[in-house]
């Protein structure tokens, strides 16, 4: 064959995974405004999973009771049959594929710019942080899921935590050993829901992108010690943060994609391929030398099967991740198994989708037809929409 490694298969705690690429969680904007399942959902990832993807990890889905329209919810019992017949339509379709949920907690924002920081959790309500991941957690298992990854990249809760952005002066704050203390605590209470046979990965920040985040010194760090916790898998992304955003327009929300380091989560055409495969590198070296073998899963802007299999042949990742690029083409994995390379409709990097998701819409790409949800079936060769991208600023 030939992408030999990406195309062998991983086991994690018994469960086999067909192939080293994992579609990693995308926000779509298709839930119900109060974070339901909609035919449109299963639909997006019922056609992702049928181009081939070993793991496909289902968008980020909220842990609090908190507004937060068109992204999934699993803050109540109340969302586990409308996952649960996801999960089952997914599996359906694509019985090889296995089925991850990314659990999260955001920060709170208004309109009036105001966003709730880590400071402002008082210490009697890190526990209630603790039990919402961890119920969310059994939630997710009763849906049928096959893996769960807990959320501690970005700007959300865990990693602004992490971050040495963090000025607690409690515990939970101040030196690394603090900031992850409730990363560790939310880990631990998981894997207590979840029990011993059941994979259970984390997302870091590998490099957070702003002067005041953590770099490559501290997730190499936090990696290891999710090691020695016995995560399943280190997904490594980077990036997207409120210490760098720009000023919101008056009556909007802060962006954490709009800053230096909101790009650099999904980073551009400006950007080379692999943006970040450096830190994958790092921290799997890292990883390594403290004795763990855990897997390391690298994603950010990897869009041709030979170079996912140079990475992993080179030792610099265990698992490829994949958000954009099956986003413009859910047959990547298909095409390149068969050797048919040349027909992957290829990821502009033009980040129509970023946007879309910025602005609060149903998240699609530009390579698709106007006005389709999800990619359409027998999809060849594509015919971009015209002025997505301007080659000459490459
Ligand atoms: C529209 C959009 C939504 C995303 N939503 C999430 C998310 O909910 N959770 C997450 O961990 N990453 C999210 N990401 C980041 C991707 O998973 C991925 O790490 C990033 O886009 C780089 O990979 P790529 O170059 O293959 O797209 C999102 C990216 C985009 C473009």
């Amino acid at each position: 064959m030939k992408f030999e490694h990406l195309f062998s298969p991983i086991t994690m705690r018994g469960v086999k995974f067909s192939n080293r690429v994992q579609r990693t969680s995308m926000a779509s904007g298709l839930a119900t405004e109060d974070g339901n399942v909609t035919e449109a959902l299963t639909e997006r990832y019922i056609r992702e999973a049928k181009g081939g993807v070993g793991a496909l990890v289902v968008e980020a889905a909220v842990v609090i009771p908190s507004k937060s329209p068109y992204n999934i919810r699993l803050s109540s019992d109340e969302y586990v049959p409308g996952l649960k017949a996801m999960v089952n339509a997914i599996r359906a379709a694509s019985p090889e594929t296995k089925i991850g949920l990314q659990i999260m907690q955001f920060l709170k924002l208004s309109r009036s710019g105001w966003r709730q920081r880590v400071e402002d959790f008082k210490p009697e309500e890190i526990p209630q942080i603790v039990a919402n991941h961890a119920a969310a957690a059994r939630r997710a298992v009763e849906a049928g899921f096959d893996f769960i990854e807990i959320h501690c990249a970005h700007a959300y809760c865990l990693a602004s935590f992490l971050s040495r952005a963090n000025k607690r002066t409690d515990q939970y704050g101040g030196n690394l050993t603090n900031r992850m203390r409730l990363p560790v605590e939310v880990f631990e209470a998981c894997r207590k829901e979840v029990g011993e046979n059941f994979p259970l990965g984390v997302r870091i920040n590998g490099e957070d992108f702003h002067l005041n985040g953590n770099t490559l010194v501290q997730s190499s760090k936090i990696a290891i010690k999710f090691a020695q916790l016995g995560a399943d898998y280190v997904s490594v992304s980077a990036g997207s943060s409120f210490e760098d955003a720009v000023t919101p327009a008056e009556g909007h929300p802060p962006d954490p994609m709009s800053g230096y380091s909101g790009h650099r989560m999904s980073p551009g055409f400006w950007w080379p391929d692999g943006t970040h495969v450096f830190l994958s590198e790092g921290i799997r070296e890292a990883v390594r030398e403290a004795g763990y073998e855990t897997p390391i899963i690298i994603a950010g802007k990897i869009r041709e099967p030979a170079h996912a299999e140079k990475i992993l042949a080179q030792g610099k990742a265990d698992v490829i991740g994949l958000c954009r690029a099956l986003l413009a083409d859910p047959d990547w994995c298909v095409k390149a198994k068969e050797d048919r390379t040349k027909d992957i409709v290829r990821c502009a990097a033009c980040n129509w989708c970023f946007d879309a998701d910025a602005r609060y819409e149903k998240v699609n790409c530009v390579r698709w037809p106007e006005g389709l949800l999800s990619c359409p079936e027998n999809f060849g060769p594509a015919q971009a929409r015209p002025g997505a991208i301007d080659k000459k600023l490459l």
